[in-house]
């Protein structure tokens, strides 16, 4: 149909649309599902907010295997409702790329096929309740790192959905926090776990940024459109100056030896990252790719029967509907 419609305007035609497209985007203006935008912005977008929502929904998993363990009712009700919120966030995201003119049934199709990507972090395993309050922590936390900006981002849909999103991640943080601090303050073996989740979670959480910025094949483009309003490395180095004092609260060791504040830059210094873990992850060689993937093919073959049933009632309801009325 783009296509088509592509083919019958003329190229000057087509340069006036580019131009009004790109002058909206200088103003700061929101591009809605209706304004005419490049082919290669709604790829991009699509490509990137599929992403995204398939990070929240497979997202439920890992902490989703903690919610009939959580050591306390108050523990499991707080638990319980950031799942919940993560599966909000999936929706609502699900919902914004969709105006771009792909079906959900075509996004899932793509995440249980192993096209589509979510993210990394969701293939390692939470092995203590003390991994709860490091996901809360370190991973919602740099999530909320790299969201903020996208309340800015220039098409509507994401911006919007973004707000709510992002109030959220502070919650999910602090929740995360909160049990840090916790087991940071009881018995020496309690301690002992918080610093294990830590040493484990802490580099995977750097990862979370993606590649540095000499390696990121869409920042200059995603730049352009205000898609992204930071780069990789600059979100990353936020992240670490931000969470280096959180630690030292807690009475944690960050696992680099090479962390040290830089007077000079009023930085961080952090050591390497091992972008081979990072790329074996990204590539389905993680610990729980596989786990995670037929976890998510699974809920939608054994949910076969409730999308029938929903739709069959729907159904219903509207052919009584028409009858009343008619
Ligand atoms: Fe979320
Ligand atoms: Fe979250």
């Amino acid at each position: 149909m783009m296509y088509k419609k592509t083919q019958i305007m003329s190229t000057n035609e087509i340069k006036n649309l580019e131009e009004i497209f790109e002058a909206k985007i200088a103003r700061d203006e929101k591009i809605e599902p209706k304004d005419w935008m490049p082919e290669k912005y709604r790829k991009t977008h699509i490509r990137q907010i599929s992403q995204h929502a398939h990070s929240e929904i497979v997202g439920m998993l890992p902490e989703g295997n903690w919610i009939t363990r959580a050591p306390s009712l108050r523990r499991k009700v707080a638990l319980l409702a950031k799942v919940q919120d993560e599966a909000g966030h999936g929706l609502y995201l699900y919902s914004a790329c969709e105006t771009l003119g792909i079906s959900r049934e075509e996004l899932y199709e793509q995440l249980h096929s192993g096209k589509a990507k979510y993210s990394s972090i969701f293939n390692y395993p939470t092995l203590t309740w003390a991994d709860i309050g490091a996901i809360g922590w370190l991973v919602d936390g740099a999530a909320i790192i790299n969201q903020v900006p996208l309340c800015n981002t220039s098409f509507g849909p994401y911006a919007r959905a973004m707000v709510r999103v992002c109030k959220e991640e502070s919650f999910h943080q602090r929740q995360g926090y909160e049990i840090m601090m916790t087991l940071c303050n009881g018995t020496q073996e309690q301690k002992d776990m918080a610093q294990d989740a830590l040493n484990r979670w802490w580099w995977p959480s750097l990862m979370m940024f993606g590649p540095t910025d000499e390696e990121s094949t869409h920042t200059a483009q995603s730049m352009k459109w205000k898609l992204k309003r930071k780069t990789n490395d600059e979100l990353r180095q936020q992240f670490i100056d931000q969470t280096v004092p959180q630690a030292d609260i807690l009475g944690l060791k960050i696992p680099d030896d090479n962390l040290k504040y830089n007077n000079d830059t009023g930085h961080y210094d952090f050591g390497e990252i091992d972008w081979s873990e990072f790329w074996q992850v990204v590539k389905g060689h993680g610990k729980c790719n596989k786990e995670r993937l037929n976890a998510r093919k699974n809920a939608w073959e054994n949910g076969k029967w409730v999308r029938e049933a929903a739709m069959a009632y729907a159904d219903k309801q509207h052919q009584r509907k028409t009858k009343q009325t008619g």
